[in-house]
């Protein structure tokens, strides 16, 4: 057992967010996900790094880590993570939008990045042919949950909900993992038209 299981030990709700907007046990569930996987690992949406800094801190030395960001606004406890010289080799920082494919080939796609249907829609048709057979997708606020239960308030976003059911249903991918808001999903198949 490793200490990331142990975030059923802890009150896990939004309260918990900081430079990163995780929870405890959605950062772990990341943190096993990406444990969990080789190779590139592609962040839509980082804002402050903190699920940057996760990432980079859970993957080993040989993998590279790419963040798109439209508009980030990075902490500086971040920034001075990335400096690390072994971290700065082996980090892409893009200010752009997601949407734009890439070249290169994943083994996790973590989506965090524009949280309205047509925006996750838009990511994972611009990066699943880049993800590898039985590669990971982590999607934040994907699954309802009482992380705001706090400001009686359901926490998730319906968009991301709904994209990922289709997902499932037409057996492109699985779900394998869930904690919180976070959905983790294992690639089946690639995209078909008639999926969204
Ligand atoms: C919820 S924040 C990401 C939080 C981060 N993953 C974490 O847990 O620390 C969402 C980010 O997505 C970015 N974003 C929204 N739409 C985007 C797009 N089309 N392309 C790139 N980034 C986008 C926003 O600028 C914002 O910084």
């Amino acid at each position: 057992m490793n200490f990331e299981d142990l975030a059923f030990l802890f009150t896990n709700d939004n309260r918990n967010r900081g430079v990163i907007r995780m929870n405890f046990d959605e950062a772990a569930c990341l943190w096993r996900a990406v444990k969990s996987t080789e190779g590139n690992i592609l962040e839509i949406g980082r804002r402050h790094g903190g699920s940057t800094v996760l990432l980079l801190a859970a993957s080993e030395p040989d993998r590279k880590v790419i963040s798109v960001d439209l508009e980030p606004a990075h902490h500086a406890s971040a920034d001075s993570f990335f400096v690390r010289p072994e971290i700065a080799s082996r980090l892409e920082l893009v200010i752009g939008d997601s949407r734009i494919p890439r070249g290169e080939t994943l083994g996790l796609l973590f989506v965090d990045g524009d949280h309205s249907y047509e925006g996750v829609v838009a990511d994972i048709v611009a990066h699943w042919a880049q993800l590898v057979p039985c590669g990971l997708v982590v999607f934040h606020d994907a699954v309802p949950n009482d992380g705001l239960a706090h400001i009686n308030e359901i926490n998730h976003c319906p968009g991301v909900t709904e994209a990922c059911r289709r997902m499932q249903k037409a057996g492109i991918a699985i779900s394998i993992a869930s904690a919180g808001s976070v959905l983790v999903m294992k690639k089946l198949a690639e995209l078909s038209n008639d999926i969204f």
